[in-house]
């Protein structure tokens, strides 16, 4: 539904003469809003961003206790508690509940939309709550709280808790209450009107109050949800929004961010309208000549009688960036239907597209999608327009050969990632979003798994638009918990709404492939109790859309244990390499399930700090880190031999083994794409994970060109480790490894050779183990079939002399949201990277720009996101620049440090051609 907003807006302002931005869509619709009201006429349906205009105040009123709770919480003594999971927090009941109001019995009502069985809906009880909660009232003078712009995530601006057991969530603390208050100007020609606040997710525990009274709320932090503010808003007035989250500690096994950190929205629509996320789109099927396209439109009658309405239905082809281009494909209208007051119906149609232009991912197919493009009329007259972004595609899940789609047999070559951004924490922001698939992509990946919980949609835009495969996911726990006060306490309340709502949400979207209703869930432990819960997640998953298989990943169920037996998919965590290696157990899944797919959702685990070689290197394939042998306790840096792993993980070359030796596997996710901010397994000391192929701050560790070499095997490329600026170890032992797309390579030291070698089978890395180091420089030429396909040269630095810096981008969009991302070398005087350099370098920003964050992708940095000052991390860190909303111009870009030549870079920001 948020994708409503592209091809309306284009539309209207078309009409109105209006230029639009093209990438950031979000900050279009104020533009409609505001133009409809210009021309007079409310449009159908407005759908009105509501980033702008709020006020931020972190915690309750000083002085009393917290106002309210959702719902007591068990007392945590220790994050290890050892506990059973308590799902029903009865010694918490005992203690808070006489003292501490509880809003659950408002809050569940929200959630109604996505119950199947109406006996089990939640009605509002009829007193409203006896909550103090003075930052709730319309009256109250928020004048002295801090303006703040969504999304916005208030964690990440905090220090980090450098000593203590918070390593696991990212030594930033994200719990405790925090209010978020907006007005809402309701004009008087909204009466009669329905008025909805759609929320693309806020952490978490979020209760809404319009005009101090108790509206509804959503518990869980990850998932999109609509407060119907209708029965609270006064038309022809201003009126007084208030939203409260209450994130508990111990909360998440990763960082989980805090706020209203996605894009709010108020959508206004006539009594009569489509349901929220009420168009479900299939393609039941699919030939080169032809595609039937089939859909099921859900209108909502919220008038006081009964509504006869026609839905006509037009189909059309997207371009690149998702426009309507040219004209209807398909036309479809419904006879009338006649839908109760109260009540909700369905039209069903379908219509045949000729020569359908297909969604597949690069390189070999095209991420083509449609539109379609529901109007609903009563009397004659437009109530509704809503469009749905759509693509034709076919994917079959193959056991003997994996993913198959549009006949086209796709290897899934996948990462996982967290929901964070790095140093911009949770607040989702679209380009910082595309430039990580960017990066992805340029590697060699096709796939994404939301691990471990339903991202931003516009994430899933994204996917869509450049042509991943996505295995989209729910929960990390069911009934059983992993840390005190996760999902589980709410598991029994809120599991159907909260996975009914992310696939209704979301399954619309061509890059999805597969729902995950788990992560490693403690059910696996559970014999048929554990599979029972499962069961009947897979079902609801079913139920909510017949054309995607359902999965749950596991670290530890076993073939013969009852929870694969419910999934339709069997998705591994690092069994078959890592945990459980021996016996394989991808064989022995394969002999029990010879009808469903094996997948590797979570491989590797592979550990390692951007540009930290250590020595001794062990001539192994993959290991565990332990102090001396791939991992040093006093800094808290893992080696980048990429050699090293978690102890339940392994080697990214392990993996590769694994997945080619049993080929009939779908392929992998690896864990993880990008370093995410909390588990920083080995060392809880850190802030960040050691697990991604790419840094924290987006910069590549050298593992990047390990999985390239496999996943562009057509792309010639060479990459060699570790670099040669080494004057502390000049007649020393240092192993020379090099990853190829080719099959072959030879390795100069100084212009001497060191031998050619060829790829072994099953083998993923050429290596020199017994090179000694002397300064000067290494040159590797790879060759395929015999023929050079391609060489590099790594040079022993000199002293840092300068610095260098490069904008990923440098025409931007002037829409406050758009950004560059700046990244600064340390270089010696002939512009060779300095590799161990740690100089301290400022950035500052002239024009109209702002720096809003910085980093260098080392884990162990507790220097603060927003510093503009920051050490280096060997010899790389990065600036991150915002645009200035409605302000155009040159943003110039510095770094400067002692000692080094300074760098700029220019940036140009100007209002984005449409
Ligand atoms: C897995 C888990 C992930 C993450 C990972 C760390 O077991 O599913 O969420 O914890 O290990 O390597």
């Amino acid at each position: 539904m948020q994708d409503t907003r592209h091809t309306a807006a284009r539309r209207l302002a078309a009409t109105l003469g209006i230029t639009l931005a093209a990438t950031l869509l979000p900050a279009f619709t104020p533009i409609i809003a505001h133009a409809q009201a210009a021309a007079g006429q409310p449009a159908p349906r407005q759908h009105i961003l509501l980033d702008d205009g709020w006020r931020f105040h972190p915690g309750d009123p000083a002085g009393g206790s917290a106002p309210y709770l959702y719902d007591v919480r068990p007392v945590v003594t220790a994050s290890a508690d050892g506990k059973v999971a308590d799902a029903i927090p009865e010694e918490a009941a005992r203690v808070a509940r006489a003292t501490t109001p509880v809003l659950k019995p408002w809050i569940l009502p929200s959630g109604n939309a996505f119950i199947r069985d109406p006996a089990h809906r939640h009605a509002r009880p009829a007193a409203e709550p006896a909550v103090d909660a003075p930052f709730a009232r319309a009256a109250f003078d928020d004048s002295g709280w801090r303006p703040v712009t969504l999304p916005h995530d208030w964690a990440i601006e905090g220090s980090f808790l450098t000593t203590g057991p918070y390593g696991g969530m990212g030594r930033l603390k994200t719990w405790g209450p925090a209010w978020y208050r907006r007005k809402l100007d309701i004009p008087l020609a909204d009466r009669g009107r329905k008025i909805f606040l759609d929320v693309g997710g806020a952490m978490s525990y979020a209760s809404v109050w319009v005009n101090g009274h108790l509206a509804g709320g959503w518990p869980y932090g990850y998932n999109s949800f609509r407060i119907d503010l209708t029965p609270w808003l006064q038309p022809g007035a201003v009126n007084q929004l208030a939203i409260r989250l209450d994130n508990p500690p111990e909360s998440a096994r990763w960082y989980p961010g805090a706020g209203l950190y996605r894009d709010v929205w108020l959508t206004k629509t006539a009594p009569v309208h489509v349901g929220q996320w009420g168009v479900t789109v299939t393609t039941p099927e699919v030939t080169k000549e032809a595609a039937r396209v089939a859909w099921q439109v859900a209108l909502d009658n919220e008038g006081t009688a009964a509504a006869r309405a026609t839905v006509t239905t037009e189909l059309y082809a997207l371009d690149e960036r998702g426009h309507i281009a040219g004209k209807a494909v398909a036309t479809a209208v419904a006879p009338a239907t006649t839908v109760a007051a109260g009540a909700s119906g369905t039209v069903s149609g379908s219509a045949t597209v000729a020569h359908p232009r297909l969604w597949g991912p690069p390189p070999t197919q095209k991420p083509q999608r449609y539109a379609l493009v529901a109007t609903v009329r009563q009397d004659g007259r437009v109530v509704d327009r809503y469009e749905t972004p759509f693509g034709i595609r076919t994917v079959r899940f193959d056991p003997d050969r994996g993913v198959v789609v549009n006949g086209e047999h796709i290897p899934l070559r996948g990462v996982n990632n967290h929901h964070d951004l790095g140093a911009l924490g949770a607040a989702f922001n679209v380009r910082a979003a595309e430039r990580q698939l960017e990066i992805m992509r340029a590697m060699g990946a096709n796939a994404l798994r939301m691990s471990h919980n339903p991202p931003d949609p516009q994430l899933l835009d994204l996917a869509d638009r450049m042509g991943f495969l996505v295995m989209d996911e729910v929960f990390d726990s069911w009934r059983r918990k992993k840390t005190p006060l996760d999902f589980h306490l709410i598991f029994p309340d809120w599991h159907e709404q909260d996975l009914r709502a992310m696939i209704r949400r979301d399954r619309n979207h061509p890059s999805i492939i597969l729902w995950s209703v788990g992560n490693e869930v403690g059910e696996q432990y559970t014999g048929e109790d554990g599979a029972a819960v499962g069961r009947e997640l897979v079902t609801i998953a079913h139920e909510e859309d017949a054309t995607r298989p359902a999965t749950s990943a596991m670290n530890y169920a076993k073939a013969d244990m009852p929870l694969p037996g419910v999934v339709d998919v069997i998705s591994l965590n690092y069994q078959g390499t890592g945990i459980r290696t021996l016996p394989g157990q991808f064989p022995m899944f394969r002999a029990a399930f010879p009808h469903k797919v094996i997948l590797h959702s979570e491989s590797a685990s592979a550990l390692s700090s951007r540009g930290e070689y250590q020595f001794p290197v062990p001539g192994v394939l993959s290991a565990s880190v332990r102090p001396g042998i791939g991992g040093d306790p006093a800094t808290h840096q893992v080696s980048a031999y990429e050699l090293f792993a978690s102890d339940f993980g392994a080697s990214a070359d392990r993996a590769f083994a694994s997945l080619d030796q049993n080929p009939y596997t779908a392929g992998e996710f690896v864990w993880t794409g990008f370093d995410y901010l909390g588990e920083p397994t080995p060392y809880y000391e850190a802030r960040s994970s050691y697990s991604g192929i790419v840094d924290l701050a987006g910069f590549p560790k050298d593992r990047y060109y390990l999985y390239q070499s496999r996943w562009r095997p057509d792309l010639p490329m060479v990459h060699v480790l570790p670099h040669w600026t080494w004057p502390d170890r000049v007649g020393q032992v240092t192993p020379v490894h090099v990853f190829t797309s080719g099959d072959e390579a030879e390795l100069f030291v100084n212009g001497k050779s060191q031998g050619r070698q060829k790829k072994a089978p099953y083998a993923y890395r050429l290596r020199w183990d017994y090179v000694t180091y002397a300064p000067g420089e290494i040159t590797v030429v790879a060759y395929k079939d015999g023929k050079e396909w391609a060489r590099e040269t790594v040079k022993t630095a000199g002293a840092p002399a300068a610095l260098q810096a490069q904008a990923d981008r440098t025409a931007l969009a002037s829409d406050g949201r758009d950004l560059a991302f700046v990244t600064v070398r340390v270089v010696d005087k002939d512009g060779g990277l300095a590799p161990r350099a740690h100089d301290r370098v400022r950035f500052t920003v002239e024009g109209p720009g702002e720096l809003v964050a910085t980093d260098n992708g080392d884990p162990t940095s507790f220097e603060s996101f927003q510093s503009p000052e920051r050490a280096a991390f060997n010899g790389l860190l990065l600036g991150i620049v915002r645009t200035k909303a409605g302000a155009g111009g040159t943003i110039t870009v510095r770094a400067s440090g002692a000692g080094l030549k300074e760098a700029v870079v220019t940036l140009h920001s100007r209002p984005a051609a449409d």
